[in-house]
């Protein structure tokens, strides 16, 4: 009897025990979260943050999966049931804390940074230097030769680079076999019927001219080949500028005046032009136009070759044939025309000694032209 009560008297206090010692055990984790989040409260109050990267540290230390707040909720699993409602209300208000707190830190630094940027702002600096294209010296010589011919009554008209042989050959009179056929040689797409890159923009007149009544008075600027040896002075590839002018009484003397008006225009007031007799199938009279040297005025240089004269392309009157062969009364109606390069023009403007430069790319040359814009 005597040991039965003695066991009941150990068992009672040793489970007194027990429980005494869970309970003391659960104090002190309890006391030991709460120092722990007072603690981390107080650190979250006093934090700071100057920067981007103490922002980040800032961060790091509170608000990350790995933070110390969230080792708190981490925690959750070690806590007794019946203590995580306490303890849960308690980390989430640590939580609410640290990101106010973020949040207030990144207005700071933010607000920092939009100030000091405009602190830096200084007025008196140049601008940031963004360089520009220009336009190119033959685009910008083709503009300035429309705009003085548009100016005299001229509109526009173009036509295709690959020609057929009636456009670029028969209907301008040359005929099959002529030898005038042989200086503008060129590449062939096609033989029977022949096609061709166009050698000239004088099949322009042509398809204006069965296009249209006169009066006509039409420039026609573009790209024209011819089988050439490129040089400094020649290429396969180049540029042209045909005018036309068809209607009633056109004579020379308003050719000559028109082309008199264009080289003061283009080159200067003191620029002088003459017409040399020539041969062209498509014009009769036929005269290629000279200006003045620009660079010796006349006198003689190396680039005129002494002469004081520098020819800047061809003209004439329209052949009776070729009205015709374009359907205009050539009993009614009479015409000038005329084809200048423009790579010869831009290189006695802008002095350029090598037609290659042009189509070179180099940027060293193109950026010369840039006040052109
Ligand atoms: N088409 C000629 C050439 O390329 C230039 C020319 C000469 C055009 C006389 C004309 C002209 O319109 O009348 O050499």
């Amino acid at each position: 009897m005597g040991a039965f009560f003695f066991l009941g008297y150990y068992l009672k206090k040793s489970v007194f025990h027990f429980i005494s010692f869970r309970f003391v055990v659960l104090k002190m984790n309890e006391i030991m979260h709460q120092e722990k989040i007072e603690a981390i409260k107080a650190a979250i109050a006093s934090a700071d943050a100057q920067n981007q990267d103490e922002l980040e540290a800032y961060r790091l230390q509170f608000i990350s999966k790995k933070s110390v707040v969230g080792e708190l909720f981490a925690e959750m699993r070690n806590i007794p049931n019946e203590q995580k409602r306490e303890y849960g209300q308690l980390v989430n208000e640590v939580k609410q804390l640290a990101d106010a707190k973020f949040q207030e830190l990144i207005d700071k630094v933010n607000a920092a940074s939009k100030k000091s940027k405009s602190m830096d702002l200084d007025l008196t600096l140049p601008p940031t230097y963004i360089p520009v294209g220009g336009i190119h010296p033959l685009t910008a010589t083709r503009q300035r030769i429309i705009e003085i011919f548009e100016r005299i009554g001229f509109n526009l008209s173009e036509g295709p680079e690959i020609e057929d042989d009636w456009h670029n050959f028969t209907a301008l009179n040359f005929p099959e076999n002529h030898p005038a056929r042989e200086m503008q040689d060129t590449f062939f797409i096609e033989k029977n019927p022949d096609i061709a890159l166009r050698t000239h923009t004088s099949s322009v007149q042509v398809r204006v001219m069965e296009n249209q009544k006169p009066p006509i008075r039409t420039l026609s600027p573009g790209r024209v080949y011819r089988n050439e040896a490129i040089s400094a002075r020649a290429h396969c590839i180049f540029h042209q500028v045909e005018g036309l002018y068809v209607d009633e009484n056109v004579g020379f003397a308003d050719l000559k005046n028109t082309l008199y008006h264009f080289a003061k225009e283009m080159f200067g007031r003191e620029t002088k032009v003459r017409f040399r007799p020539s041969f062209f199938p498509f014009t009769e009279p036929s005269a290629e136009i000279d200006i003045s040297c620009l660079l010796c005025g006349g006198k003689g240089c190396n680039v005129c070759k002494g002469s004081g004269w520098v020819e800047i392309g061809g003209s004439g009157m329209v052949d009776p044939n070729v009205l015709e062969n374009c359907g205009i009364d050539s009993k009614k109606y009479t015409g000038f025309a005329f084809g200048m390069g423009i790579e010869r023009i831009a290189m006695l403007k802008y002095q350029i000694k090598d037609l290659r430069l042009f189509t070179e790319n180099d940027v060293r040359f193109l950026k010369q032209f840039r006040s052109l814009l």
